[in-house]
């Protein structure tokens, strides 16, 4: 069900790799809201034939860019502006990647050029967004930012290895940032904390299926989807959440709350 709640609105999505991608799914929902936007992604990452689809389904235009690279992210938040006619009234930041995690480093045993790769990727960059859009001055008043993080920023959760200190500096980049982006241009900018979900990135950690079905039967409500996690950006997109900023949002069915459900003890009791 569409409620037109970006009809006129602009912006710049990063990170549809396929359709399991919450990035992907996210940019439907915002076409369907009557947003407009250009796709991007890293070069090397990007998998062409599916990206163009999104695109053409959503009409949408493809600027790649790498998320370490200023020149990329300049060349981008520019050309966005021109293609769609004014300044940005929304940005998602939906990219994570450990190099640890794919070489099958411990955390115990971590490779620092891989370590710093990582952040680089999953947490700097998401700084670098946001200078650029400031530097820029590419952003609308009332504009919001998002990206996405995970719990493990708060909790330990073991097999998410160094991303869960990636996803602590993301979450902090959110706050200090969304200071500077609020006093100066009244932008918002969240990060939204999502239920594990079956995608490229998230199948990397290691144990996932067990992960996902753990966290499911510890969340009153289910684990939330991607596409659930769509709704949420959207409505975070929109008009209707003006004054929420600098926020982590958890968007997990209840699970950071939930101490134990039923079903989990329900394993443990003979
Ligand atoms: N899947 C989960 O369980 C889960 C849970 C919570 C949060 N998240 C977060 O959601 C976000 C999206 O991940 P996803 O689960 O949709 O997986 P995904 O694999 O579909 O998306 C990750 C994206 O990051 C992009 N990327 C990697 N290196 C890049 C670079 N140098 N420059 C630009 N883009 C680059 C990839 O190309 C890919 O499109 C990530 O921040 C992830 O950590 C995922």
């Amino acid at each position: 069900m569409a409620y037109d709640l970006l009809k006129g609105k602009r912006g710049i999505i990063f990170g549809a790799l396929d359709s399991n991608s919450i990035a992907w799914k996210t940019a439907e929902r915002v076409h369907e809201e009557g947003g407009k936007f250009v796709l991007t992604n890293a070069p090397i990452a990007m998998r062409m034939g599916q990206i163009k689809e999104l695109a053409e389904k959503t009409g949408s235009e493809i600027i790649p860019a790498d998320a370490t690279s200023e020149e990329d992210l300049g060349n981008l938040v520019s050309e966005s502006v021109k293609i769609l006619g004014g300044k940005l009234d929304f940005v998602l930041h939906s990219i994570g990647m450990s190099v640890n995690v794919r070489k099958g480093r411990a955390y115990t045993d971590q490779n620092y050029d891989f370590s710093h790769k990582g952040w680089d990727i999953s947490a700097l960059s998401f700084h670098r967004v946001m200078q650029t859009l400031f530097k820029a001055d590419a952003m609308n008043e009332w504009g919001s930012i998002v990206a996405l993080t995970y719990m493990a920023a708060q909790r330990t959760f073991p097999d998410y290895n160094d991303m869960a200190d990636n996803k602590a500096y993301l979450e902090s980049v959110a706050r200090s940032f969304g200071y500077f982006f609020g006093k100066e241009k009244k932008v918002r900018v969240n990060t939204i904390s999502q239920s594990p979900t079956p995608t490229t990135a998230g199948q990397g950690v290691k144990g996932f299926d067990g992960f996902i079905s753990y966290a499911d039967k510890m969340s009153p409500l289910g684990n939330a989807t991607a596409l659930e996690c769509a709704d949420y950006t959207v409505t975070l997109f929109s008009d209707l959440t003006k004054k929420v900023t600098m926020q982590n949002l958890f968007h997990d069915g209840g699970f950071s709350n939930t101490g134990v459900s039923k079903e989990v003890m329900d394993h443990f009791v003979e």
